[in-house]
């Protein structure tokens, strides 16, 4: 058969992120809005909404399953709301991720034709979008915590809805814990047998009955889904890669659009870039099997994206042009893009782990689980059959990734969690009823980390400045450097510090080596300029810069994430502001320069994080782990290893090397004091006095031991004070 190119007149389109409005968004518009309320009415849920009603009204414990996209988190808060359950508190919504809490919250006002942030809301860290008037509250696990620390019984709420528990995230592991201890106990207490508090676990997959189970039998509604067959094919280990299999999708597949699973940012945005380069030379005319594909649309999908281009994600795309979205994982369960019939799947996932090589929570790149695998391919089926390419073999699957993903509680630090617990008065964390037991080294290490921080004492209690902590929505050692700043009167630096420490990605990494060279320098000048040599100095001058946006561009600097940071340090002032009018918040005085004063303070928060450098470049860390570490090429110390001795640092990474990221000098002098607190009690000894009541004698051991651990301290301290600068 002859094709004849004349006669297809219609142009190539090739788009790539697109923040601004394209020319094809005015056309779609009312069609949009009509077409999304058709859609609202065949979704799955919807058969379902008064019996639904009627379970979440009759019981304080419900389970709610179904497949993903088939309406649980959009439509049955509209469900509740309608049935007037708002009269009696808020319906809120937990989501273990930030952005699936924002994008779900702006489509649910825009179906119930609400300002955002009037009755329907959102709100996450740093990031408070509700009002008086808000009654639907999309929020994350995150959030929903610390409003429990601090009002227990969740009086503002009616009903709240636990999201994605098959997450497992931590979290809303701890919620469910803790709703099940309050609320089971309530239960038995109340005779009249009125339910004034709901709870709703919302699952995608079948760990149903556990979760029943778990919450003293409760009912379980599964609502019936369709789902299409989806054929999935495996790769070989030297076969194409994620870009390239796309293309040929593109290229040879009917239409339908296109779902590419990667691991993080960076990889995304340069999957995109390939992507579109590749597509370029297209021949629409002679290439394309479905002369019904026209172009070829590309958007990339992750947490750190600004709101506005992730809600393109969900807009159909003009016609005849296909949509190719390369996404997180985050497109695996809580975000559902309709109209995808391919997936590419990468095989992996950006997780954070507790690593006990070097006893440091670090993110990681690691397989999937099978049934992660099954839940991405899953998402081509859901509207007509579909397509699954795997990159990896069928013995990789095999050999290399298990069945069922660990749940978060058993894979990450506790220390936030474990302070959190004991703030709400659950003083023995080992037996508290958690739906999977962490392992018990994870619950010791945080004990013994909130030890190190004087956030509890031996006896396992909270102390005042473990109250003060838990004010901030920080990691505990960060805080703590903070508050030693607020101590001194000198907030006025760590403020900004932890700000910037607490968004992500300042510095833009170019992918074209060229760029990547000529951002090194820049950022090189920028340390220089900060006074060189320390990292934590060279983001506080980041932060200070004065001419923002134009500054910014020139020098590789995220402009999004600079004004986050901006926006962050506001609300940890306004944090602080509230506790330092209390009156036993603790004030100090401090005689010495500001770089001191400065990286002082840091030691406070950042004593665990000591490493003392041993032979050439490499240094040694002193928590006990003793790992062999390297400064990162990315920091200002890097190549000046010389002349360091004593270093303090924010973060690691691992490869086949440990790296240090984000670090400046220190002397001995100041941490000296604060390291035997690293070796001073076992943990052990901490979650026994967790366990059972304090013994006296017991106590007494434990300083005989401690004794003869400083005495040993002792020693070390000697010999370092002679190396010392
Ligand atoms: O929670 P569940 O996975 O059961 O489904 P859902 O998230 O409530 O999604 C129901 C429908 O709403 C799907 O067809 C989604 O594509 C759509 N949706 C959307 O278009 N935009 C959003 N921001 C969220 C959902
Ligand atoms: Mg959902």
């Amino acid at each position: 058969e002859v094709r004849y190119p004349s006669l297809r007149k219609k142009p190539f389109i090739h788009f790539r992120i697109m923040s601004k409005p394209n020319k094809h968004e005015s056309k779609r518009g009312s069609k949009r809005e009509s077409k999304r309320c058709v859609e609202a009415q065949c979704l799955p849920i919807l058969q379902h909404k008064a019996t639904l009603t009627k379970l979440v009204k009759d019981n304080v414990f419900l389970v709610v399953t179904g497949e993903t996209g088939s309406g649980k988190t959009t439509q049955l808060p509209q469900y509740l709301y309608e049935a007037g359950l708002w009269k009696g508190g808020i319906i809120g919504i937990t989501q273990p991720r930030r952005v699936a809490a924002i994008t779900v919250a702006q489509r649910v006002s825009q179906e119930m034709h609400f300002t955002l942030g009037k009755e329907v809301g959102y709100q996450v860290r740093f990031d408070d979008c509700t009002s008086q008037a808000t009654v639907v509250k999309y929020m994350t696990d995150g959030c929903l915590l610390r409003e429990i620390l601090a009002d227990p019984g969740l009086s503002q709420y009616s009903v709240v809805i636990l999201d994605e528990a098959h997450e497992r995230s931590l979290n809303t592991d701890i919620l469910l814990g803790l709703l099940k201890k309050t609320l089971l106990q309530a239960d038995k207490g109340s005779k009249d047998g009125s339910v004034r508090l709901r709870v709703v676990v919302m699952s995608a997959t079948l760990e149903t009955d556990k979760l029943s189970t778990f919450l003293g039998h409760c009912p379980v509604f599964t609502i019936p889904g369709r789902t299409f067959p989806v054929t999935s094919r495996f790769g070989n280990a030297i076969g194409p890669k994620e870009v390239d299999i796309a293309l040929e999708v593109h290229v040879s597949e009917v239409a339908g659009d296109i779902l590419v699973f990667l691991t993080g940012q960076s990889e995304i945005e340069k999957a995109c870039d390939m992507l579109y380069e590749k597509a370029e030379s297209i021949d629409y005319r002679y290439d394309v099997q479905d002369q019904t594909v026209e172009g070829l649309l590309i958007l990339p999908l992750y947490g750190s994206m600004p709101t506005d281009q992730q809600r393109q994600i969900f807009q159909a795309p003009p016609s005849g042009i296909r949509k190719c979205v390369v996404a997180t994982n985050i497109a695996a369960t809580s975000l559902t893009i309709n109209g995808i019939k391919y997936i590419v799947d990468s095989g992996f996932v950006k997780q954070l782990n507790h690593n006990s090589r070097v006893g440091m929570d670090i993110l990681e790149v690691v397989p999937i689980s099978k049934s992660e695998a099954q839940q991405r391919a899953g998402r081509a089926g859901r509207t007509s059959a579909g397509k699954c390419f795997r990159i990896y073999s069928n013995e990789f699957w095999e050999k290399c990734m298990l069945d069922y993903t660990v749940p978060e509680i058993q894979r990450a630090s506790l220390t936030s969690v474990v302070l959190t617990l004991k703030c709400l008065g659950v003083h023995d964390v080992i037996r508290f009823p958690y739906l999977d037991h962490p392992e018990e080294r994870l619950l010791l290490e945080a004990l013994k980390q909130l030890y190190q921080f004087d956030a509890i004492d031996r006896r396992g209690q909270v102390t005042q400045l473990g109250r003060l902590i838990m004010e901030f929505p920080l990691h505990p050692g960060l805080t703590r450097a903070l508050l030693k700043a607020a101590a001194y009167g000198c907030e006025d630096i760590l403020l900004p510090l932890a700000a910037m420490l607490s968004v992500e990605n300042i510095f833009i990494r170019p992918g074209h080596p060229e760029k990547q060279k000529e951002a090194d320098k820049k950022q090189r000048n920028m340390a220089a300029q900060s006074g060189g040599m320390n990292d934590f100095a060279t983001l506080l001058s980041v932060f200070q810069c004065d001419s923002p946006s134009a500054w910014c561009k020139e020098n590789w600097i995220h402009w999004r994430a600079l004004k986050s940071a901006f926006s962050i340090e506001t609300q940890l002032r306004e944090i602080l502001l509230r506790l330092q009018q209390k009156k036993d918040f603790p004030v100090e005085t401090f005689a010495g320069n500001k770089s001191e004063l400065f990286r002082r303070c840091l030691c406070t928060g950042y004593f665990t994080n000591v490493a003392r450098r041993s032979i050439g470049k490499i240094f040694s860390t002193m928590d006990g782990h003793g790992t062999a570490v390297h400064v990162h090429p990315s920091s200002s110390l890097f190549d000046q290893e010389a002349e360091l001795d004593w270093v303090i640092f924010h973060d690691m990474m691992v490869t086949s090397r440990v790296y240090l990221r984000t670090v400046c000098p220190i002397r001995y002098d100041w941490v000296k004091d604060l390291l035997p607190k690293l070796h001073e009690v076992d943990a052990y000894e901490l979650s026994n006095i967790a366990r059972e009541e304090v013994n006296e004698e017991e106590l007494a051991k434990l300083e005989s031991k401690e004794a003869k651990r400083q005495k040993g301290i002792l020693k070390l301290e000697k010999r370092n004070d002679e190396t010392s600068v």
